[in-house]
Formats: structure tokens, C-alpha cells, sequence
């Protein structure tokens, strides 16, 4: 008994405690920059004829279901200060500066017939500052805007004809910005533009369809990738030598107790949430576990085919090594416990992946109940990830700390970057994971969806109250420079060099 009060105690201390802050000098080869997209930062929602997008429509006409009834309209004001932002990444001395581009700025229907001149003109505009100013871009072709007349007219991502119009407007990036742009992402984070955006009301196109239609969108989502990653290798990969990923977020998933229900069902959760896209495109189809599950539960549910859609032999092939490098958006850690089979009903993603979470109380928490500061949940990550998909090349396209305060003394902010970079150097100095990129989200504070205006993670704040939109610098900006320039955690006489 006192043996295993003992080692019950071990665990639940283990899992509180972080690792001390990494000495060693970063590898060379690991690029730091920062991260925002378009419908964040950009405002000018309707100018110089951009077209409106789901968020658009969704923030207009739902504002309840906007934490401060905010819109994307105004935001950062950066699509006319974009010059103002480009020296701020700069002047931290940053290498990339991962932005996305507004498909219906430069499409407003969605569909390439229609170009709008202006559009392009302004992201031309804006890569020019970025090589003026040596800053390398890493640019998202899908950071969830979906033109609204696609949603309206053919209901977005769960119509198969999706996969073509991705890919015409994928060709055309290419062909318009493929000199500038040699590190590309296609979609970012899946799991929210379907397990979300056809999962609940508060994440447009907000249609109730979890379990069913969700996984269908998860199909073409993928389809549609893959579409736009063989249009870059056969006809731009020669030429522009760039390199195209998809960015895939997730939670890091830890068992609640040595107990093997609990790993199972931490295990479980994983593939859920990041198998779904991940092994398809590392290992090819969808993970056993989640097969099966999705199986066994729609024929209980009565159905004749289970609600998850079949990958067929060619189109497994078609998706499998279709991500140049592995990008991953990870801000959290949470703890997961096995539980009872949750009752047949109504289809539900959760339900399918049947899990219980919960966090323990002395983690600092961020501006939401999943968000909690655990860098050595991010170290266990990138070693599941190098286990489970045949040690890609990661890189972390976004990371970094939001809190409800918006203070500029932002000591939490600060704490959680260093533990987390630090995560990443024990990763590749001790865990051997090929990690090249680092991107903290973000550089200024910016539109959080369905958050609004109340929830901040800028290492500069944003006035949101003053038309101006002024960029006014926090602690951590001046921090994170150091660290950048040091290319180190700790004093410079501490550092240890590789
Ligand atoms: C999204 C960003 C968002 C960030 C912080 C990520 O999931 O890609 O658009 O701002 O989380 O909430």
C-alpha cells in the first residue's frame, strides 16, 4: 500500500514539475520567427474589393456569438500598416514572418475567373517589404476564410468539389507569388475548419453535423492538399526549389494515471485530434483506432456505413507524402482519463473519441479553460510525433501565451516562451527531433475569432480603442529580442555552446 501511495505521489509530482531551462546555444539550422493571418490582422474587410468571407458574415450576423460582439473589420488595420509591422519583425530580428493570404482578397467569389488586381497588388507589396527588409516569408494559403460565396453556393469544405477550387486558387498563389514565397502551407489547422466549423455555433460555416459531416470535410480537406502539393511539385518545384506543408494544431494528450486504461485513452485522444490528418499524411489512411471506432459506434447507431468516409487505395497514396515537413500550432497540455463508453445517440466527435480531461491546479492558466503552461507536454510531443511519423522535419508554425489582462508587463508570457523553447532544445538535443523552426504567435495582438477583442498574445499590444491602432511594445518583445539575438535562454555567460 505505502509503496504504491509512493508511487502515485512520484507520478502526480512528475507531472507537475518542468524541466530547468535549457543552456545550450540553438542549433543552427533553427529558424525563429513569428506568426498572424489575414482575417486577424488585415481589416479593410470590404476594401479595394476584397470579397467577404465566412468570418465576415458570421461576426455580421451572429455578434452574439462573438465573446465582445467585435468584427474582423477594422482588426490591426495592417493591410494599410503592413510596413509598420514588417519593421517590428525586423527591429526583434527575426528570420521568418508567417502571415496568410486572404483567398477572397485576391478572388472575392472564390473562383479564379475573377482576379482582383488590387488584391494581389497588396500582397506583392507586402513580400517586397518583407525581401527589402531580409525577413523570409512563410505564407498560408487557408488560415480558415473560406469566401463566403463558396459556403453559400456549394456549402464549403463538405462539397467534393472543394478539392478543385483549392487547388485552382493554390495554382494561381503559386504562379503569382512563387518567386517570393518558397516556404508555403496549404490549410491551417483542420481539425478547427472541420471538427469546429462543422462541429458547433460558435465557428463558421457553424453547422451542427459533428461525427458526420465533420469527417467528410476532414476528407476533403486532405484531398485538397494533396491537390495543391502535387501542383507545386510538378509544375513549380523545379523552379522556385520552395517547400509546401500542411499545419496541423493539437493539444498534447497525457495520461491522468499509469493505470493502462488511461494511456489507452490518452493514445486514443492523440489520434483523434492529430492522427486524423497526420497519419494520412505520413503514414497513409486513417489512424486503426479511429477506423474502428467510427465503425463500431455507427452500427450501433443503426447505420449500414460508418459515418467516417473510406480513403480509397488511390486516394491513400494520393494524400501520403504530400507535407514537405510536419507544422505544428501546440499551445496546451491536458490530462486524460478513460471513461465509461459514452451512450449511443446522436453522433458526436467527442463521443467517438471518449475521453475525460482535466488539468491539475498548479498550472498557470491562459485566457481559456483547455489552456494551460506545460512546456514538457510539448517536449513529449515532438517525441510521439518523431515516433509515430517516421521523424519528419517539424517545424512549429505557431506557439506562444494569450492572456485576458492585455498587460504589458506580461511576466507569464515570458515564462511560457522560455519554457516552451526550451522544450524545443531538449527535444533536439536530447531526443534527436528534427526540429527547424520555432514561430511565436504572435508579434501583436490581433482579432481572436470567436474570442473577439478579449483575449491578447502579442508581444505588442494593439489599441483596439484607438482608430489609430497603435503598436505599443510589452516586456516580452523586448525579451523574446534578446533571446533571438543571443540565440540562447539563459545570460551569455552561461551559455553552452553546441
Ligand atoms: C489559430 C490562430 C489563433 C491562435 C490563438 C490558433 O489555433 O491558428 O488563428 O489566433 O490559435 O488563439
Amino acid at each position: 500500500m505505502k509503496i504504491l501511495w509512493f508511487l502515485t505521489c512520484l507520478f502526480t509530482l512528475s507531472l507537475a514539475q518542468n524541466d530547468p531551462i535549457n543552456t545550450r546555444r540553438f542549433p543552427k539550422n533553427l529558424r525563429i520567427g513569428v506568426a498572424n493571418a489575414a482575417p486577424q490582422i488585415e481589416g479593410a474587410w470590404n476594401v479595394d474589393g476584397k470579397g467577404e468571407t465566412i468570418w465576415d458574415h458570421f461576426a455580421h450576423t451572429y455578434p452574439e456569438r462573438i465573446a465582445d460582439r467585435s468584427t474582423p473589420d477594422i482588426a490591426c488595420r495592417s493591410y494599410e500598416k503592413y510596413k509598420e509591422d514588417v519593421a517590428m519583425v525586423k527591429a526583434m530580428g527575426l528570420y521568418h514572418y508567417r502571415l496568410s493570404i486572404a483567398w477572397s482578397r485576391i478572388l472575392p467569389t472564390g473562383y479564379v475567373d475573377n482576379v482582383n488586381q488590387l488584391g494581389v497588388q497588396y500582397y506583392k507589396n507586402l513580400f517586397k517589404e518583407l525581401r527589402d527588409n531580409g525577413i523570409v516569408p512563410m505564407v498560408t494559403l487557408y488560415h480558415w476564410d473560406l469566401p463566403q460565396p463558396l459556403q453559400d453556393q456549394m456549402g464549403g469544405w463538405i462539397n467534393e468539389t472543394i478539392v478543385d477550387i483549392f487547388a485552382d486558387y493554390a495554382k494561381l498563389c503559386f504562379e503569382l507569388f512563387g518567386d517570393d514565397v518558397k516556404w508555403w502551407i496549404t490549410i491551417n489547422e483542420p481539425k478547427q475548419v472541420c471538427q469546429s466549423g462543422y462541429g458547433s455555433l460558435y465557428f463558421p460555416p457553424a453547422i451542427e453535423a459533428s461525427g458526420t459531416l465533420a469527417y467528410v470535410c476532414s476528407k476533403n480537406v486532405l484531398l485538397a492538399h494533396a491537390k495543391a502539393y502535387h501542383i507545386y511539385d510538378e509544375l513549380f518545384r523545379e523552379k522556385n526549389q520552395g517547400q509546401i506543408a500542411m499545419v496541423i494544431d493539437a493539444t498534447w494528450y497525457e495520461p491522468g494515471s499509469d493505470d493502462p486504461l488511461d494511456i489507452a485513452a490518452a493514445e486514443r485522444a492523440q489520434q483523434f485530434d492529430i492522427g486524423i490528418y497526420g497519419n494520412p499524411l505520413f503514414n497513409g489512411d486513417w489512424p486503426q483506432i479511429v477506423k474502428d471506432r467510427v465503425a463500431e459506434r455507427s452500427k450501433l447507431e443503426g447505420l449500414s456505413e460508418s459515418r467516417l468516409p473510406t480513403l480509397t487505395a488511390f486516394e491513400i497514396d494520393y494524400i501520403k507524402g504530400t507535407s514537405d515537413y510536419l507544422g505544428l500550432n501546440h499551445y496546451s497540455t491536458q490530462l486524460i482519463n478513460h471513461t465509461a463508453e459514452f451512450p449511443i445517440g446522436k453522433p458526436s466527435f467527442e463521443n467517438d473519441k471518449n475521453v475525460i480531461y482535466w488539468h491539475r491546479d498548479d498550472w498557470t492558466q491562459g485566457s481559456a479553460d483547455w489552456f494551460w503552461d506545460v512546456p514538457w507536454g510539448l517536449r513529449k510531443f515532438l517525441v510521439w510525433l518523431k515516433n509515430n511519423y517516421n521523424n519528419p522535419e517539424i517545424v512549429i508554425t505557431e506557439n506562444g501565451f494569450s492572456d485576458t489582462s492585455g498587460t504589458l508587463e506580461d511576466d507569464n508570457r515570458i515564462t511560457y516562451l522560455e519554457g516552451h523553447v526550451s522544450a524545443c532544445l531538449d527535444a533536439i538535443y536530447y531526443d534527436n527531433v528534427n526540429l527547424t523552426g520555432y514561430t511565436v504567435w504572435s508579434i501583436l495582438d490581433d482579432w481572436e475569432w470567436g474570442g473577439g477583442y478579449t483575449s491578447f498574445l502579442g508581444m505588442y499590444k494593439v489599441d483596439f480603442n484607438d482608430p489609430e491602432r497603435p503598436r505599443i511594445k510589452r516586456k516580452s518583445a523586448d525579451y523574446f529580442t534578446d533571446v533571438v539575438k543571443r540565440r540562447c535562454l539563459v545570460e551569455e555567460s552561461q551559455c553552452v555552446d553546441q
